[in-house]
């Protein structure tokens, strides 16, 4: 394969340029030419496709964000719109596509190989959400962001003698609020995955007040329940004085971390590889530190697990 494209879709996540950079980098490397697709699958269907060079990519490698523009695009989900999409892909002679997203933007790189276009997934999204891959792009940059935020709202709880519900990202996966608790010093980490009742969070705050805390920060991931809720639940059920805080947007940008950049820069480099031999239909994963590839059907098809070993550790760590 001599000629791919690349695009970013879904909601952006920290790492997505330094993927982008290397896609370019590494195929150019490799005598492929580029071209970036413009707002996900919107730019296929539109045709808002331009040639990339390694230099289009510098200076991008620390910058949060997607210089690509990213959309979650309703008309791909479309007969009419992924035949419009397959004709610009043509008209461009393109032979391949890298879509670097999340489970949505995966059902459609799913589609898009179904249509004879090979086509090849990276993990980008801040949730931690994907069953086939340990880690996705953007998460620990999000969780550092979750950590640095809780460090402040924690100097002035414990000034204050309050407690404080931090509202994290994550719809339907608690993992931003696990690991960012955890790293935080969390008393309580609220997640989809493991529902608690009111009563048994106002019963560990109110034991931590008796053992000496002078402060006690709860880390809620959105799909567990909302901030101010939460905290006027926790306020009228145990007489501490609480303070909601939603920490929204600004765990989705920032200049990625070591591990993001690095990550991306690896599972960019396979996923050009792949398509270099003609291979497609895949999705780029990391298990154990090792990069590895799965076909899209088999990959979407596996159900998510989540860490009850970490789960339990953030319990004892709180005594
Ligand atoms: O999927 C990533 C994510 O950041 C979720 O954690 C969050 O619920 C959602 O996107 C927010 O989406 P939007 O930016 O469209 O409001």
């Amino acid at each position: 394969m001599k000629k791919i494209a690349v695009l970013t879709s879904g909601g952006d996540a920290p790492g997505m340029n330094a993927a982008i950079r290397a896609v370019v980098r590494i195929a150019d490397y490799h005598g492929m030419e580029v071209y970036g697709v413009s707002r996900g699958y919107n730019g296929l269907i539109n045709g808002q496709i331009e040639k990339m060079t390694p230099r289009s990519v510098a200076d991008i490698i620390q910058r949060g964000g997607t210089i690509l523009k990213t959309a979650r695009c309703e008309e791909f989900k479309t007969e009419e719109g992924r035949a419009k999409a397959v004709e610009q892909i043509q008209k461009y002679g393109i032979e391949g596509v890298i879509v670097c997203g999340g489970d949505g933007s995966f059902r459609g790189a799913q589609l898009l190989s179904r249509l004879g276009i090979p086509t090849v997934g990276l993990p980008g999204t801040i949730d931690n959400d994907l069953a086939y891959t340990e880690y996705t792009l953007g998460f620990d940059t999000a969780v550092n962001t979750a950590v640095s935020a809780i460090n402040n709202i924690r100097d002035t709880m414990t000034s204050h003698e309050r407690v404080s519900v931090v509202e994290v990202m994550g719809r339907r996966c608690g993992d931003i609020a696990l690991y960012a608790g955890i790293a935080g010093g969390a008393e309580v980490i609220m997640v989809p995955e493991i529902p608690v009742s009111i009563d048994y969070i106002c019963q560990r705050l109110l034991a931590g007040k008796e053992r000496g805390k002078l402060s006690s920060i709860i880390v809620l991931a959105e799909g567990a329940g909302h901030g101010e809720e939460i905290s006027e639940l926790v306020e009228k059920g145990t007489g501490l004085e609480t303070r909601p805080v939603v920490l929204g947007h600004v765990q989705r940008g920032g200049t990625p971390t070591c591990r993001d950049r690095i990550l991306a820069s690896r599972m960019s480099a396979h996923a050009v590889k792949l398509l270099s031999k003609g291979v497609g239909n895949r999705l780029v994963g990391v298990k154990g530190e090792k990069i590895f590839d799965m076909d899209i059907d088999e990959a979407l098809a596996q159900k998510r697990t989540f860490s009850k070993e970490l789960y339990d550790l953030a319990i004892e760590l709180a005594n």
